[in-house]
């Protein structure tokens, strides 16, 4: 392989290390909350599931797995939109937007894409994990930094661990892209963004279901059009959808969405 561009023993490191715990079936979503305080009180406080080494070793098995066979993670642990919506773009840059360990960099590339530039936004701890060993076209940044121009911002999974859209907003309008994809969103219908608490591995952390009125309103206030919106569904492999039977009517989802925004 010529494209190595992680530390593959950082990486092995950490498989080896933690124990890896990729069925997410011991997912629970518990309360409804009107705003990120009030469930993160019932959270007990800031908690962050992204910094603990049962899931960073997760994310680092997913990428080793996706560079040695691009199918792997198409059908197994996480899906991914991007490869496909990259398709027919020549070397195009990409702004991950809470991108992790970067798996879905190693899937791309892969499966034969060739990106100019693929830089991954993240929190301390993900780039303390996985910056030290990332390689040009690869690298990473903290997702409250400044960012210049990319083709294309990308996010999956994400924004629902923030409090609000505002600093994926932020790296939207510094970063002009043409394309916005925003994949395996948590979403809701409601003109209100609603809060639960998602508790994985023992670990309760809060977790927003993102109204697509808000996003799509704040798209279009930076020019941009919503030209896809569909259901990915993971359900199949070990990747159940959890239950949300104790939450009300017009706020129960039964599949997690991706957009397709592009400038208008
Ligand atoms: C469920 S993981 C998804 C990671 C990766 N995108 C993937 O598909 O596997 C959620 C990610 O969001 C990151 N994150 C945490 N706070 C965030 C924020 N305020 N905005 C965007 N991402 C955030 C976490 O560090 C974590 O990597």
């Amino acid at each position: 392989m010529s494209d190595l561009t992680h530390d593959a023993d950082v990486w092995l490191q950490l498989v080896n290390n933690g124990a890896v715990e990729c069925n997410d079936g011991n997912r629970v979503w518990a309360g409804q909350f009107d705003d990120w305080a009030s469930a993160a009180a019932e959270a007990g406080g800031g908690s962050n599931p992204f910094g603990l080494s049962s899931w960073l070793t997760r994310q680092g098995k997913l990428a080793l797995e996706a560079r040695r066979d691009p199918s792997l993670t198409l059908l197994s642990q996480r899906p991914t939109v991007l490869p496909f919506a990259l398709a027919g773009l020549s070397r195009p840059s990409v702004l991950d937007f809470g991108g992790g360990s970067g798996w879905v960099f190693e899937r791309a590339t892969s499966g034969g894409l060739v990106f100019s530039k693929y830089t991954v936004a993240e929190v301390a701890a993900v780039i303390k994990a996985f910056g030290a060993g990332a390689r040009p076209p690869l690298d990473f940044v903290p997702l409250d930094g400044t960012f210049g121009h990319y083709d294309v911002v990308y996010s999956n999974s994400s924004i629902q661990y923030a409090q609000s859209n505002e600093l994926l907003v932020r790296a939207i309008a510094e970063s002009e892209p043409n394309m916005v994809l925003i994949d395996e969103l948590l979403w809701s219908p409601l003109d209100i963004d609603w809060f639960t608490v998602q508790v994985n591995s023992d670990v309760p952390t809060v977790v927003r279901f993102v109204s697509t009125q808000i996003l799509a309103e704040q798209m279009h206030t930076l020019g941009y059009r919503l030209v896809h919106a569909g259901a990915i569904c993971p359900i199949a492999h070990g990747y159940p959808f959890p239950d949300m039977a104790s939450f009300g009517k017009d706020r129960r989802i039964r599949h997690r969405l991706s957009m397709l925004f592009q400038i208008a």
